[in-house]
């Protein structure tokens, strides 16, 4: 039996080195943007979606070098988007990663900068590593992971999650919110994982769709722990949907009903896991831990 806690804190250990990185310290004029990027990005996510895109790779029988600086990039991006998130004029936090969120430190202007010179700082990663080894693959985990999160993905959920607050809002609305905002990310990360282990097609869009219910099933308990969890579990500070006047699957389906359709996409999601067969373990692990967690 796979020891999952321990397996993921020698994951993370090995993504937390080089997100360290990859983003350097600088002293020379302007060092606040770097500090400022550097405070978000290494603060201590759970760093999942890197681990995903490792672990995608490794499963379709590629190396997980070949799959790390795509994984920083994606966590990169995850994180401006979280600083962007917690704004002022979005959603308005104090707290994000156990400290006070990049605005309440650098002010929105530089939290703003940061974001952005994260996303920038992704791309040009990415960059890298594709003119280092100009292959379909490498391009191929870009495209995937700026789908993920552009007009196609996470910020088009961005945008309807803020355009609905405080306004009615149908299931069927709020599964795109889901879908784009958070779901994208995550088929991002094991659709890009796949590619660059040379995944063909097929396999790698399988990997994308066990990522697309996986993260509509993390964003379900995403609201749900934002009414049952602590601010010192979460790391971030509960009540947030209902002070934005969120439509969430809490106040749609209820706590009970929101968790049964968390497990069910859980189980789809396993259910690919299982084809893929044994290489997978560790993901089929991952996803259950995922969509039961309490934090
Ligand atoms: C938070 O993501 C934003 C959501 C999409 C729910 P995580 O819960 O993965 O946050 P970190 O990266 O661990 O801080
Ligand atoms: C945000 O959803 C998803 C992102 C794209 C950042 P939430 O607004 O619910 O995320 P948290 O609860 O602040 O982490
Ligand atoms: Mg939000
Ligand atoms: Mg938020
Ligand atoms: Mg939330």
């Amino acid at each position: 039996m796979m020891d999952l806690k321990q397996e993921m804190k020698e994951r993370c250990a090995y993504i937390e080195a080089a997100l360290e990185k990859s983003v350097p310290e600088q002293k020379e004029f302007p060092p606040v943007i770097f500090e400022a990027m550097r405070y978000s990005l290494l603060a201590g996510g759970k760093r999942l979606r890197p681990m995903m895109v490792l672990a995608a790779c490794e499963a379709v029988g590629g190396k997980k070098e070949d799959a790390l600086p795509f994984a920083c990039a994606l966590e990169m991006i995850h994180t401006y988007s979280l600083i962007h998130d917690d704004l002022p004029a979005m959603d308005n936090d104090d707290y994000r990663r156990g400290r006070l969120t990049n605005h309440k430190v650098f002010g929105e202007d530089m939290a703003i900068l940061a974001g952005d010179g994260l996303l920038h700082h992704a791309m040009e990663t990415m960059a890298d590593a594709c003119l280092k080894n100009p292959t379909p693959q490498t391009t191929g985990a870009m495209k995937a992971i700026a789908h993920g999160a552009g007009i196609f993905g996470m910020l088009t959920g961005q945008v309807v999650d803020v355009h609905f607050e405080g306004k009615p809002l149908d299931k069927e609305t709020l599964d795109f919110i889901h879908l784009h905002k958070t779901a994208a990310m995550i088929r991002g990360a094991l659709e890009s994982g796949a590619i660059i282990g040379g995944a063909d097609k097929e396999t790698a869009e399988q990997f994308g769709l066990a990522g697309e219910k996986i993260g509509v099933a993390f964003q379900i308990l995403d609201d749900i722990l934002d009414v049952t969890s602590t601010m010192e579990e979460l790391g971030k500070p509960i009540h947030s949907d209902e002070k934005n006047h969120k439509t969430t699957y809490v106040t749609l389906y209820g706590i009970e009903k929101s968790r049964e359709i968390a497990a069910k996409l859980s189980e789809e999601a396993m259910d690919i896991w299982k084809k893929q067969g044994d290489s997978c373990a560790f993901l089929a692990a991952l996803t259950e831990y995922l969509t039961t967690r309490t934090y």
